[in-house]
């Protein structure tokens, strides 16, 4: 049998806007004392840095250029987490040479002993399409559209449920159509739909599926 005990132990997440993937994400990666990528986030800076200087979004020549310098500290802004920068991050996510000046980033964070655990749309497709386990997390609109706008009634926004399942259909269809590395699950992928399930049960599965990987990889 192949020695696998030094090589690095990868958990790849996608699914669609909250799914509850990133939450999923770094509960496992604690669990499993790996390091973790939301690399939603990159996608989400470039967006925001555009907008902020007042840049065209659908300059793809221009959105690689932000691409390739991105730096550590733009990953720190504290602007980044909201679903205005979220619909930046569609809007840029779109433009292949985007994608590309963020694969090496992405694959180094990977590489590194002892493993991670990368959340995204195209982890298990495109990023590491060798992990050695892919959970697919999704829900359905109206259960993501419900929890976002609980989230946000939470903290006192004024929201409207219609809107945001209208705004939650739209970033899907934008992110599944595209045509470089669309929203859709790795063929080897586990689905785990959380419509049903809260985040303590969500991470029980998620963690049942990784010890049946992890028997079955010795
Ligand atoms: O996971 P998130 O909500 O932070 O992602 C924001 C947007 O970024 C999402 O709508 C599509 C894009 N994205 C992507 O295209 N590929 C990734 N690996 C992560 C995010």
């Amino acid at each position: 049998m192949t020695d696998t005990s030094n090589r690095p132990f990868v958990v790849a997440i996608d699914g669609p806007a909250a799914a509850g993937k990133g939450t999923l994400a770094q509960a496992l990666a604690e669990r499993l004392g790996l390091p973790h990528l939301d690399t939603g986030l990159l996608y989400r800076a470039i967006g925001k840095l555009m907008a902020v200087r007042g840049f065209d979004l659908d300059d793809a020549e221009l959105a690689g250029e932000f691409a390739r310098n991105l730096a550590p500290e733009d990953l720190r802004r504290d602007d980044l987490r909201g679903r205005e920068a979220g619909e930046l991050a569609s809007r840029v996510a779109v433009h292949p040479e985007v994608r590309a000046a963020l694969v090496d980033f992405q694959r180094t964070f990977a590489a590194r002993a002892p493993g991670a655990v990368l959340d995204g749309r195209d982890i298990g497709t495109v990023i590491c399409p060798d992990a050695d386990v892919k959970i697919y997390v999704t829900a359905s609109a109206e259960v993501r559209a419900r929890r976002r706008t609980d989230e946000l009634l939470a903290k006192g926004r004024d929201v409207d449920y219609a809107r945001i399942l209208e705004e939650t259909r739209d970033r899907d269809h934008r992110d599944a159509n595209r045509a470089v590395a669309p929203l859709r699950p790795a063929d080897d992928a586990v689905v785990l739909d959380t419509s049903d399930l809260d985040r303590d049960a969500a991470l029980a599965a998620a963690l049942a599926i990784v010890a049946a990987k992890r028997a079955a990889r010795g």
